[in-house]
């Protein structure tokens, strides 16, 4: 049996990737291909569970390895709850976010360190890495004006600035240690040209495994 093929969506808060996801899987259906889109936090009942817990603006007085470990549970759990059977099933799996939204919001901006929580995401994933990782790479500004525009905040959206830049400089460090899997899409543009480019990458994947 064909197997499916896994590709995730990485980027600061208020860069675009659920618009630019949706559209992705839009396009792709309409040209014929199975897809499935989900989301982490959350893509399962238990997932969604816990993802209401991390996000909770009430839930300030969060340990940071608390957060690092519910992260990598909600994971666990959507992963073989959703994503492994539908790529089991030969469909091509966009996911919102993944591992290294860990590595660059826990590891680097939280400070636990990227190799520590590497390690227990290690233990959640197994073996189930993306083929390929769309990053969308916004200036602050934009993120924070996209964000703006969205309104309602979760807990991670009320970080500083500070935060936020350093969750850059940790997708940068990931984007240097993983430059075949990781591509850089410029998101500053419009939706369409964002999603145009976007979609090239993905083809270029799916085209790869045809
Ligand atoms: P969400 O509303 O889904 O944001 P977005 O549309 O930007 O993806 O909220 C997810 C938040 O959780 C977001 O601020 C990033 C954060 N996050 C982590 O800190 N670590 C993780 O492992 C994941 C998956 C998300």
């Amino acid at each position: 049996m064909k197997k499916g093929i896994f590709i995730t969506f990485e980027g600061n808060d208020g860069a675009g990737k659920t618009t630019i996801c949706l559209k992705i899987k839009e396009e792709l259906e309409k040209r014929g291909y199975p897809v499935v889109y989900t989301r982490e936090p959350g893509g399962s009942k238990i997932a969604e569970e816990i993802r209401e817990i991390l996000l909770d603006t009430k839930n300030t007085e969060m340990d940071q390895r608390t957060e690092a470990l519910l992260y990598a549970a909600s994971r666990r759990q959507h992963l073989v709850e959703k994503v492994v059977p539908a790529l089991n099933e030969g469909k091509i799996v966009l996911c919102d976010r993944f591992v290294d939204s860990s590595l660059a919001y826990q590891g680097y901006a939280r400070g636990i360190g990227m190799d520590e929580v590497w390690q227990i995401n290690q233990f959640a994933i197994s073996d189930y890495m993306p083929q390929k990782t769309l990053f969308l790479s916004v200036s602050m500004e934009t993120g924070q004006k996209r964000m703006n525009i969205r309104g309602d905040k979760n807990r991670l959206d009320l970080e500083a600035n500070d935060f936020h830049q350093k969750v850059r400089k940790g997708y940068d460090t990931l984007i240097e240690k993983y430059p075949d899997r990781i591509v850089v899409i410029d998101a500053e543009p419009s939706v369409d040209v964002v999603f145009k480019n976007a979609l090239d990458q993905v083809m270029k994947v799916i085209e790869s495994y045809e």
